[in-house]
């Protein structure tokens, strides 16, 4: 239904991935490596998903990742999946590239939020970003670090999605969404309204808000200024897009509560190893510093178990929400989280586990 509802750019930049999309295969296929084993005449009559995550009570382990510009998906945008997710009990995660403002997030409902923000060239203004979450209210900061550079998404080449030059082969599919250029060209709907609400960003000569934005990732970043960030934060701070014991060790040392197990969605390095396959030698090493969030692949609900099995605290989803977004606004979404949630519930039953606290290795076996 995504795919049917959205322009063939915009549907590929939602679904793809970088160079062979091997990673974003990988992602989701790699929960295959593992089997559940199930505690049969254990009593489930009923089942507890309930857990608390960076510090606030949730309903189900599992969270809204934070992905660029919602309003591209459905003209409802973030409003509709902050107000799924108050619905469900669940994490909203605000993306720096956004087209709703971190205020107006704020205001749209009260399940706990998020803002992923980015340490660019121009210190000042994550600060100033920093600083309007902090007013807001929202309860974790989340620092993306696996985006020193753009990844090669090739079918954004293929179809003008990165350029913003029209691709003829992508004509008829523009032609057959006249309400999707009304609001990206007439209405703007699509700006990243949280960096033009700024005066720091300002642009130079025909630069485009995307190519400043580009410009201001800042390579020569260190695990010293997540030490920066931390002290400027002071509340529960997450790292995304780690995936070895090591890079969980400096965040952790940096002032770190917690480590999102990410390789975003396979849209940055190919050849990365599944978040999946991260999760037990983190969990082994790290649990007792830092809260593990696995990020990458999730379809299912069996996925959901296998990752809390393995040591994660939670899960976390794009495409799993984007998709039922741009397939049906507000009501595709909450379709998508009772889809995924119904899941977890019946494969908790069956394997004769009646509360995610109790989930561990005991539970699950790697096949290879
Ligand atoms: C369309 C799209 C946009 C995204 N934008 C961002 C972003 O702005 N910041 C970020 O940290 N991650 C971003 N991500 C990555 C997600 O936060 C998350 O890591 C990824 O979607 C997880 O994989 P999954 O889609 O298989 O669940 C984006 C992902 C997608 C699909």
């Amino acid at each position: 239904m995504a795919k049917r509802n959205l322009p063939s750019p915009v549907f590929n930049y939602l679904d793809g991935g970088a160079d062979d999309e091997w990673t974003l295969g990988r992602n989701t296929s790699a929960f295959e490596d593992y089997e559940l084993l199930p505690a049969q005449l254990s009593d489930v009559s009923s089942i507890n998903l309930k857990t608390t995550l960076f510090g606030e009570p949730v309903d189900w382990p599992v969270m809204v990742s934070p992905t660029g510009a919602s309003k591209l998906f459905h003209a409802s945008g973030e409003p509709a999946v902050i107000s799924a997710a108050e619905k469900f009990g669940m994490f909203y995660s605000l993306s720096t590239l956004g087209t709703t403002t971190i205020e107006d997030v704020a205001a749209a409902g009260n399940c706990p939020k998020m803002f992923q923000v980015y340490i660019l060239k121009d210190r000042g203004l994550t600060a100033e970003l920093v600083a309007r979450c902090k007013a807001s209210g929202y309860k974790a900061l989340c620092l993306t670090v696996d985006t020193p550079v753009p990844g090669n998404r090739e079918r954004d080449a293929v179809y003008g999605f990165s350029s913003g030059r029209l691709r003829l082969r992508a004509v008829p599919s523009w032609m057959r969404h006249p309400g999707w250029l009304y609001r990206a060209i007439v209405k703007k709907d699509l700006e990243m309204v949280n960096l033009t609400s700024s005066d720091r960003a300002s642009l130079k000569g025909e630069q485009s808000l995307l190519e400043y934005f580009n410009d201001q990732l800042d390579r020569s970043l260190t695990w010293k200024d997540v030490e920066w960030l931390a002290s400027e934060w002071g509340g529960p701070l997450v790292i995304k897009g780690v995936q070895t014991v090591a890079d969980c060790r400096h965040a952790a040392n940096a002032g770190a509560t917690a480590v999102m197990l990410s390789n975003h969605g396979g849209r940055q390095l190919e050849a990365a190893p599944a978040p999946v396959d991260c999760i037990a030698d983190v969990a082994d090493a790290l649990h007792d510093k830092l809260e593990i969030v696995c990020d990458g692949g999730i379809r299912r609900g069996t996925h959901i178990v296998k990752a809390l099995a393995l040591g994660a605290n939670a899960c976390s989803i794009g495409r799993g929400y984007l998709y039922p977004l741009a397939a049906g606004g507000q009501a595709g979404v909450e379709k998508g989280f009772t889809l995924l949630r119904d899941e977890v519930e019946r494969t908790m039953a069956l394997m004769g586990c009646d509360s995610v606290a109790k989930l561990g290795s005991s539970f699950i076996r790697y096949r290879g």
